[in-house]
């Protein structure tokens, strides 16, 4: 090996070999190399060795298989909520489990089979380096990239063709592991399924909106009680028969200057546990109805288009924030403001629910309501408007 120049022009450098110029790397880096030996001898393959590349090897491929799986699993696997008793409980329960095993496992045996691989494999080092302060020059970076390449090289990862090409695997499914739950959040905004207690799956739409008498699937407009939430539950998860979650609210029921969120509870839907669940879990069905104190109610200013829409002092507000969608739960009965507590927008519930701080930009829409011959409220029609954030072809 010819000497090594302490101060190499680019013709120098482009004469060294990569091990002329690995150790002129550790000499600019002031790297001491006390000590380096290969693992394994050159040009003889022992038993030994093989069996150590046998068990890397089948680290990575369980690796790959495991993070295999979890994509299978993740794609295929049942994974539509059963109740407890129903046909397909136990698949469905073992969904979540699965998953995490699967990732969990073939991360694992990613880390061991790496870890076996650099104590088999990699050549035996001991280097002292001290450290200095400043920007890399250009010695430096041929330097690194040979530096790489010697690795690569000494590695002997080049000629183990199968455990490379599990590494390779492995590290790529896993990758795609990463990515792949993002495609459960991919959906059409469009596609219009059956209107039921949760809207129609568009944007357009919400579990009120079968209380409309122009709705999208052209059937009459329904009852649609003003549900309230009684926070029942069972530890078996089988209510007794016609054991509703929801209950009507009778006009009389809330006081005034009394705030309440409320659902939609169609009259054909009375008592039934599993579809009250639906309607509150309906992701832009929740209501605040309000009743201001004869005073307030005086000084409301109600938006045009929207006058008839309250019953009295009772009005009813969208809760999904006209920003980005937050519960606007918090009310502060002084002021008489709704506040997100997301991004801080505020609401004047006296003026139509309009945005008077913060990031939201529309009013919260208006659900009008009316009492039914028993004195129960009831939905008086659809919201004139899209609940929620904006969208490209929201025209309000
Ligand atoms: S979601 Fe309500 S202020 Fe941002």
């Amino acid at each position: 090996m010819s000497e090594t120049p302490k101060n190499p022009s680019p013709a120098d450098l482009d004469r060294m070999t990569d091990a002329e110029l690995v150790r002129l790397g550790t000499q600019l880096d002031e790297v001491d190399i006390r000590f380096r030996e290969n693992r394994w001898p050159d040009g003889v393959t022992s038993r030994s060795e093989k069996r150590a590349a046998r068990v890397v090897t089948i680290w990575f491929a369980l690796s790959a298989v495991l993070a295999l799986a979890f994509a299978v699993v993740y794609i295929a696997w049942p994974w539509e909520y059963r109740g407890q008793g129903e046909d397909g409980y136990w698949l469905y329960m073992l969904y979540t489990p699965l998953l995490g095993l699967t990732i969990g496992l073939s991360i694992l045996f990613l880390g061991f089979g790496a870890v076996q691989f650099t104590k088999k494999f990699i050549p035996e080092e001991i280097s002292v380096q001290t450290r200095h302060d400043g920007p890399s020059e250009e010695i430096d970076r041929r330097t690194i990239v040979a530096g790489l390449n010697d690795s690569w090289k000494t590695s002997t990862l080049g000629r183990r063709k199968v455990m490379g090409g599990f590494l390779g695997a492995s590290v790529a499914l896993i990758g795609l592991s990463a990515i792949l739950p993002l495609g459960g959040m991919i959906k059409n905004p469009w596609r219009r399924g059956e209107l039921n207690i949760a809207g129609d799956g568009t944007l357009h739409t919400t579990g009120w909106t079968l209380a409309s008498d122009t709705r999208p699937d052209g059937l009459p407009a329904e009852k649609v009680y003003l549900g309230r939430d009684t926070g029942k539950v069972y530890p078996d998860g089988h209510p007794p028969a016609g054991e509703g979650r929801l209950e009507r609210i009778h006009v009389e029921d809330l006081s005034a200057g009394g705030l309440e969120s409320v659902f939609p509870l169609p009259a054909s839907a009375l008592g039934d546990f599993e579809e009250h669940m639906h309607s509150i879990h309906g992701v832009r069905n929740s209501v605040m109805l309000i009743r201001f104190r004869p005073a307030d109610a005086a000084r409301v200013i109600k938006r045009k288009g929207q006058e008839n829409f309250n019953y009295g002092d009772l009005y009813a507000y969208s809760k999904i924030c006209t920003h980005l969608a937050c519960p606007t739960s918090l009310y502060e009965q002084q002021t008489h403001r709704f506040l997100c507590p997301c991004h801080q927008s505020q609401f004047d519930a006296l003026e139509y629910a309009k945005p008077i701080f913060g990031p939201a930009a529309r009013a919260l829409p208006q659900l009008p309501i009316a009492v039914d011959s028993e004195g129960y409220l009831v939905a008086n029609g659809d919201f004139i408007e899209p609940v929620g954030p904006a969208f490209w072809e929201r025209r309000s």
